[in-house]
């Protein structure tokens, strides 16, 4: 339909350019015809061609310059409001929007560009203001604790246990900061989208049992049981990132599983994927969590996360991370019951980004 009025308002303008012409020719030949009739005409056929083109041309000028005129006024109104728009938008209004999109006919994409990319830097405002909010949050709660207990340390007749414990918390509180910027910073560089992958073929069943002993201490602290099923996998990889991935998921399996429970990390080949389980009895997630949890400083139960330390950041990055490699990480739990991530990394990410 769209196409049809465009193909015959192109029409209606060449028929309009040329009857302006013949309409100029005409007019051009009658008032010579009338000029020479007074005045006599020029003896050579050549002048006198030579003349009523020249009208010709000065007539047809004359025409358009009357049209543009006219049409003056109405093109300045036609264009003010995307000008309008565009001007707010530059000065950071990004409530700014084209009304009547119809209205501009072959220009409606311009315009509902523009108003995309309206909302869409409104968004990312919001975001941009969300990101700042959370990040002075998480670094409010861990100064707070330490200037507490800087303070409590001062009095004199505090016994030397109770100074260890407090020592103990602002060292701890002064590692989750420290953890928090780092991870900012990881993802900011991450997400600067200029990051190279250094991706070298390793033996990812290798990394994971590395990453399960430096976890000892903890799970073993905690009582938990741990149980590894890693089939001989090698994928192609940046080491450290990944290393960060497992980590993480681990880390949160122990972290949300009580005393006495279970953890479980499984590594297995699939067609030309590798695949990645980390799955736990812990605390579980609810349905309504459950899509959230990817998202930057999502913290399911705030109470529970607070108390355990968490930044909310750690499932953005193994996301990120997962997505660099162009592979995919899910998640699946019940509240009260447990959680499963399930990681799959195509074998070769090389490969993986020819094909796309
Ligand atoms: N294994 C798990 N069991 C229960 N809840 C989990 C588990 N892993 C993640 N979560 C939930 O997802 C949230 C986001 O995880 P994460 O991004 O690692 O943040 P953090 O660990 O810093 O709280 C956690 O706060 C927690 O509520
Ligand atoms: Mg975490």
């Amino acid at each position: 339909m769209k196409r049809l009025g465009r193909a015959v308002r192109g029409f209606l303008g060449m028929l309009a350019g040329f009857s302006s012409l013949i309409i100029s020719w005409t007019a051009s030949y009658f008032i010579l015809r009338v000029l020479f009739q007074r005045f006599g005409a020029p003896s050579s056929v050549y002048v006198s061609q030579l003349l009523g083109m020249l009208l010709g041309f000065l007539i047809l000028f004359c025409i358009g310059g009357l049209i543009s005129l006219i049409t003056y006024g109405k093109q300045n109104k036609f264009y003010s409001p995307i000008l309008n728009a565009v001007r707010r938008i530059s000065k950071g209004d990004f409530t700014a929007k084209v009304e009547d999109v119809e209205r501009y006919g072959r220009m409606g994409e311009l315009v509902e560009g523009i108003n995309e990319m309206a909302s869409e830097l409104s968004r990312m405002e919001t975001m941009r203001q969300d990101f700042i909010s959370n990040v002075s949050h998480e670094i409010q709660s861990p100064l707070t604790s330490i200037r507490g207990f800087a303070r409590a340390l001062r009095r004199e007749d505090l016994s030397r246990e109770t100074r260890e414990h407090y020592l103990d918390i602002i060292e701890a509180e002064s590692a989750r900061l420290s953890g928090l910027s780092d991870s900012l910073l990881k993802l900011s560089v991450l997400e600067s989208g200029s990051f190279p992958l250094e991706a070298k073929p390793y033996r990812l069943d290798k990394q994971l049992r590395n990453i399960l002993l430096a976890c000892e201490p903890q799970w073993m602290g905690k009582g938990i049981e741990v149980e590894a099923e890693l089939a001989e996998v090698t994928v192609t990889g940046a080491e450290d990132l990944l290393s960060q991935v497992w980590n993480n998921l681990l880390h949160n399996s122990i972290k949300f599983t009580p005393p006495g429970g279970k953890v479980m990390i499984t590594a297995r080949l699939i067609g030309t994927e590798a695949e990645v389980v980390v799955s736990d009895t812990g605390a579980g997630i609810s349905k309504e969590d459950l899509p959230r949890i990817f998202e930057r400083f999502y913290k399911a139960d705030k109470a529970r996360s607070a108390g355990a330390g968490g930044s909310g950041l750690g499932l953005s990055l193994v996301k990120k991370i997962v997505d660099l490699h162009l592979g995919e990480v899910r998640a699946e739990s019940r509240l009260g019951e447990g959680t499963e991530i399930i990681v799959t990394l195509p074998l070769s990410v090389k490969e993986e980004r020819e094909r796309e």
